[in-house]
C-alpha cells in the first residue's frame, strides 16, 4: 500500500466504474491527489496496463472547530479481488494516516443497503451518528458513521 501517484488514476477511475452505480470522475480524483489518505494497493497478481491497482482508499482531513476530523470519502476493491481483506487493509491505512496527521476522529457516509462495507465499517469501529436524507444523486438517504481515533 502506498499513496496515490498520478499514474495510477487510470486504474482507479476503471475500478470506480465497475464498482458503482454513480462513480466518481477522472477530475474528483485529481482534485484529492494530495490528499494525504488517497492510498492505493498495488495488485499482486497483475502487471496489465490499467490493472495494476487491487483497490483504493480516499480521505481527507477536515477542521471542525479546534479539532481534525477524517472523512473517509471513497472506498473500492476491483471485483475479482473482493472478499481477500484488501478494503480491511485499505481503510486501516486510511485510518492510521489521518491519526498521524492528528485527526481526533472519522467520518463517512454509507448507502443503508450497502451491507458488505457496513458490516466492514462496524467491525472496524463505526457507529451510526445520523442520517442523511437523499445524499446521494438517485436520491438514497445516507447513514453517517463515526469512530474516535488515538
Ligand atoms: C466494500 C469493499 C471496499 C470491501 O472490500 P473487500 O476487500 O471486499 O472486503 P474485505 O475482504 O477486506 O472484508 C472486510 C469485511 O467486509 C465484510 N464483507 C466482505 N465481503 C463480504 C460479503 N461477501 N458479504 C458480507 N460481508 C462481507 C466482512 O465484514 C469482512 O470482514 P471479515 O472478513 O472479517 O468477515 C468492497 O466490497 C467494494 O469495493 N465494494 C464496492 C464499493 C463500495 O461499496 N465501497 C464502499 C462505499 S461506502
Amino acid at each position: 500500500m502506498r499513496p496515490v501517484e498520478r499514474a495510477d488514476l487510470y486504474a482507479v477511475v476503471r475500478i470506480e466504474a465497475r464498482t458503482f452505480e454513480e462513480p466518481w470522475r477522472l477530475s474528483t480524483f485529481e482534485h484529492y491527489l494530495d490528499a494525504p489518505g488517497f492510498l492505493v494497493l498495488e495488485d499482486p497478481e497483475s502487471d496489465a496496463v490499467g490493472e495494476s491497482i487491487a483497490g483504493y482508499v480516499v480521505a481527507s482531513l477536515m477542521r471542525v472547530g479546534g479539532t481534525r476530523v477524517g472523512h473517509i470519502k471513497d472506498l473500492a476493491v476491483k471485483p475479482a479481488r473482493q472478499g481477500a481483506g484488501f478494503g480491511r487493509r485499505l481503510l486501516q491505512g486510511a485510518l492510521g494516516t489521518l491519526e498521524s496527521q492528528g485527526a481526533t476522529a472519522a467520518r463517512l457516509e454509507v448507502r443503508p443497503s450497502n451491507e458488505v462495507a457496513r458490516s466492514l465499517y462496524r467491525s472496524t469501529g463505526f457507529a451510526v451518528a445520523g442520517r442523511k436524507e437523499q445524499y446521494y444523486p438517485n436520491g438514497e438517504d445516507a447513514l453517517l458513521l463515526t469512530r474516535e481515533l488515538g
